[in-house]
This record gives C-alpha cells, sequence and structure tokens, in this order.
C-alpha cells in the first residue's frame, strides 16, 4: 500500500509531514470488506510509510482519536495498530507529548521506491551467492520433462503402491502417537525399523550388520551429503563412475571434492584405469548391483580388484545399491558390503524406487566405529528423520507388505521391460542399441553415432515424453548418445506409443544431423 496524499490538502504525506509539527491524520486506503482486519490496513501503511523514509525518525504521529475520526473507524482498530506497532519497536512515546517515529529507526535504510518489487524480488549485483551454488548451476541441465510422463526415469508405478494398508498403518501410529514419538528422536533412526531395514539387508543383500549400524535417512541423496561431510576433505579425490548418477556428482561438487571420472567397461568400473588416473583416491563411488545408467552388474573379479585397491590404499567404498531389488534374470546380486564384512565399506540404499520417492527415506550402513561420527554429522543437518513415517514403515515391512509389494513389482516391471526392449527393436531395430541388464526400472537405448540426444530429448519433451539424454551423466560428453528410458511408471500402452513417438524424434534428428554433415 503506497503512502497516499493527505486530506484535503493534495500534499504529499512527506510536504505535509514538514510542514507540521503536530502530527497528521493522512487518508488511508482502506478496503473495509476485504479480509485484511482494518487494523492490519492501517499498521501496513505505517510500517511501510516509516521503512520507506516517508515519516523520517522524529516525526510526530497523529493522535489517535484525530486519526479515528478522519478515517471514519472506530478508535479500537487505531489503537490495535500503534501498539503494534509500538510493539515492534516503529514507535516511541514522549511523555506528555504523544507517539513519535522511532529515533531509532536509520535515516537511510536501503528501501525500494513504492510501487516497485518487495526486498525479496529485487536483485542487487553486490550480494553473491556461495561458489558452491555457482558451480551447482553451471552443471549442465538437459531439456526434458520433469513431469510424469512416458519414460520418466526413477519413477515406480505409484498406482499399484498398496495405499490402503500404508495409510491405515500412518493413521495407526498417528493417532496413539505418544510422547516419545511425538518428542525429537535418534540421530540414527526410529529403532524398529532400524531392526527391520537390517534384517531385510542381511537375508535379501548379504549385507554385513547390525541394527545398531543402520542409520535412517531422508533418502540416499543425504546418505551420499552425511558421508562426504563425514569421511571427505575439500580437494580430496574420488573415483566417479562416468557415466555415472548426476545426484552423487552433486553432492560431491558440493562437498568441494576432486571428482576423477572412472570410464566402465562390461565388468563395471575399470579399477586399473582409476588406479592410473588417480591412485591416490580417499573414496570411490560405485553402483556395483546395477550401475547407473549404463545397467551392468559388476563381475566378481572387479569387485576383488576394488577391495584390494580400497583396501591396499585406505580408500573408502560408497556402494550406491539404489534398485537392486529388481532384478529379473537371477537372484538379487549380493552386496560389495557383504564381500568384506563392511570393512570401508560405506553401503546406501533407499525406498524411493520400491515404495514412493516422496516417503523420503532411505538408509546407511556404517562401520561400527564410524557410527558417531555420522551420528554426529546428522545431528549438526537435521537431527532426525520424521518419526510417524518411520513407525509406520517398520511395520510394513514387518507385517510381509513390503516383500509382498516388491514380488509384485518385480513381475510387473519385468513385463514392461521385455515390452520396451521388443517395441524399440520392432519400431527401430538397429537403429538403436539396448545396452542394459535384465534388473532395475530403467533402460539405456544408444542412438545412431552423431545423433545428439539432448536434441532427441528436448523434441520428445516438446511431445510430452520424458526421457533423459545419456550424456547429461556424463563429466565430458561421450562418443556416442542414447536415452536413458524409464518404464516402471510406464503402462503397455504407453510403452507402445511412446516408442513410436520418439522413432519420430529419433529419425528427424537423424535426418537433421546427416544433413549438417
Ligand atoms: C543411482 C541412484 N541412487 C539413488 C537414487 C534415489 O535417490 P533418493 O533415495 O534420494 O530418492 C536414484 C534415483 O534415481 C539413483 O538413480
Amino acid at each position: 500500500m503506497a503512502p497516499a496524499a493527505f486530506p484535503n490538502s493534495g500534499m504529499s504525506i512527506t510536504s505535509r509531514a514538514k510542514a507540521s509539527r503536530a502530527g497528521f491524520a493522512p487518508l488511508i486506503p482502506l478496503d473495509r470488506r476485504g479480509a485484511k482486519p482494518l487494523y492490519r490496513q492501517i499498521y501496513d501503511w505505517f510500517q511501510q510509510a516509516i521503512v520507506s523514509g516517508e515519516l523520517p525518525p522524529g516525526r510526530r504521529m497523529p493522535s489517535t482519536r484525530s486519526l479515528a475520526s478522519a478515517l471514519g473507524i472506530s478508535r479500537i482498530s487505531v489503537l490495535n495498530a500503534f501498539e503494534q506497532l509500538h510493539a515492534e519497536g516503529y514507535l516511541q512515546g514522549r511523555v506528555g507529548s504523544g507517539t513519535y517515529v522511532a529515533d531509532t529507526i536509520p535515516e537511510h535504510f536501503p528501501h525500494a521506491p513504492a510501487g516497485s518489487p518487495g526486498p525479496a524480488k529485487r536483485h542487487n549485483t553486490s550480494r553473491r551467492v556461495s561458489h558452491t551454488v555457482e558451480a551447482l548451476l553451471a552443471l549442465p541441465r538437459p531439456q526434458f520433462l520433469q513431469t510424469a510422463a512416458p519414460f520418466r526415469t526413477s519413477q515406480a508405478a505409484l498406482d499399484q503402491f498398496p495405499v490402503e494398508t500404508w495409510s491405515r498403518l500412518v493413521a495407526r501410529h498417528a493417532r496413539k502417537a505418544s510422547i516419545a514419538m511425538m518428542s525429537y528422536g535418534d540421530p540414527m533412526g526410529y529403532p524398529p525399523l532400524r531392526e527391520a531395514i537390517a534384517e531385510y539387508l542381511r537375508a535379501s543383500r548379504a549385507v554385513d550388520c547390525e541394527p545398531r549400524q543402520v542409520m535412517v535417512v531422508t533418502g540416499s541423496q543425504q546418505a551420499l551429503q552425511l558421508t562426504a561431510l563425514a569421511l571427505l576433505n575439500r580437494n580430496d579425490p574420488v573415483w566417479m563412475e562416468e557415466p555415472g548418477y548426476r545426484g552423487a556428482r552433486q553432492v560431491f561438487l558440493m562437498a568441494g571434492v576432486r571428482r576423477i571420472p572412472v570410464p566402465l567397461d562390461r565388468e563395471g568400473l575399470s579399477v586399473e584405469e582409476g588406479i592410473r588416473r588417480a591412485p591416490d583416491a580417499r573414496a570411490v563411488y560405485v553402483t556395483p548391483s546395477h550401475q547407473y545408467p549404463m545397467g551392468m552388474t559388476m563381475s566378481a573379479a572387479r569387485r576383488m580388484q576394488l577391495l584390494n585397491w580400497a583396501a591396499r590404499s585406505g580408500a573408502w567404498i560408497i556402494e550406491d545399491d539404489y534398485d537392486s531389488e529388481y532384478r529379473f534374470d537371477s537372484r538379487p546380486i549380493a552386496s560389495l558390503q557383504g564381500l568384506n564384512h563392511g570393512e570401508g565399506t560405506i553401503y546406501i540404499g533407499t525406498f524411493s524406487k520400491v515404495l514412493f520417492p516422496a516417503l523420503r527415506t532411505g538408509y546407511l550402513v556404517i562401520p561400527d566405529h564410524l557410527t558417531p561420527a555420522f551420528a554426529a554429522v546428522r545431528d549438526a543437518i537435521d537431527i532426525f528423520s520424521p518419526t510417524l513415517h518411520q513407525a509406520a514403515l517398520a511395520d510394513f515391512i514387518h507385517d510381509g507388505h513390503f516383500a509382498r509389494h516388491i514380488r509384485k513389482m518385480r513381475m510387473l516391471y519385468m513385463e514392461r521391460r521385455l515390452l520396451l526392449a521388443g517395441e524399440l527393436q520392432r519400431q527401430l531395430g538397429d537403429e538403436v542399441e539396448v545396452v542394459s541388464a535384465e534388473a532395475g526400472m530403467h533402460l539405456v537405448a544408444l542412438l545412431p553415432p552423431g545423433v545428439p540426444d539432448v536434441a532427441v530429448s528436448a523434441a520428445a519433451a516438446r511431445i510430452g515424453i520424458a526421457t533423459m539424454p545419456l550424456s547429461a551423466s556424463y563429466e565430458t560428453p561421450p562418443a556416442r548418445g542414447g536415452l536413458i528410458l524409464g518404464y516402471g511408471a510406464t503402462d503397455a500402452r504407453q510403452i507402445r506409443e511412446g516408442v513410436e513417438k520418439l522413432a519420430g524424434c529419433i529419425r528427424e534428428q537423424s535426418w537433421y544431423s546427416r544433413a549438417a554433415d
């Protein structure tokens, strides 16, 4: 609300205020039928006039009686507004001589001219964001659709989730929420959930762990961030799979470590090449069960080689086991962590793919001697994860719903994967090459050499298809582009129609790149 002219004078506040030492009764435009109470409108008007400098420090305020009568409203509204301005330090009273704008208000408060956007919307070029944010914003951000469109990656079949069972469990815990459940919790997590996770990981993933080593976190993203904070220093060299998971790259960028891209071959990350590039790396980030995004499983020989190097050099292994529940050709692959009994390995898992991402729940398995370090970092960041959902999740696992859901989803994803691979073959033949393993919720289709994947993704996005360009997973652009195609939340009809649309985009871009040659 901009300060208005004085009644009967046509003068601005400043000119009238300068002219009069006896206070004034400005015409405040009031909206008598609006939702905002009258006292609040009066308060806002004066607060704005004081902050903007229109009413300078020491200026006398009108009497509440005269202002109320000039505005034709009850004195109570004016009194309430003045009381609030007093309480916040905008006004001061001088005994026997009325109310004044407080002397303590600085004369030169940087304010926006009336009518200009508020402080939050203005840009001040002399104020800088951190170097970390500048670097984060500089990461390539491909134009792919972020909505729940066909082939969106990292999206589970959320329509298949047993919502009723889940909401019953949440409601049960919400209804009987005890004092303990409502107060601060353990940075390591809710004990029954940690027990349920440890049991599941021992049985299904051959992870060597006890509940005391499990920390419940808000998704793998936080697990990675805690790991970086607990174990790494700025400029520490860290091996990263190339191509690899963009979320991990973001975390290591924020941690200021030196990311060392290490290429892959058919057996997974090339340890030999890693040693050649940075033999003294402090850590390695790997997705050995199902490499993201290429999908290969790290071979047994390569696992031994990696563990041997890490043991010799004292490097940490950060194992991201994000979707290995879904293997279609064999039983889930045993974790790398279990192979060396957790020595020097931080194991990370998530419920984002097996349940739903908005749960924001994942877990870390931490070597025993490091749990105080991780708990201290967690305490400093956000203390602990919300207890209500942890309690519901503990029951969901304990009562068998979790295992049942995984079994059902494994069948569904297997069918969708088969259909997608078949449709790609049927509609595009040799024009694309499917490279991923029989696992997970996405596959990679390599494009014809020379066809830019970012352009294909952008063209697909324009017609409602959400592919992720493979090159976005690289530190340095690859020789051959591809598309990461999620099929978790893409049903049979969408797969058939989506591949047809994609084929159109790929052929169109192939034509452009041939024409440009
Ligand atoms: C390699 C990898 N790790 C982890 C995640 C899951 O992250 P979050 O648990 O933070 O949702 C994803 C999801 O796409 C992923 O691709």
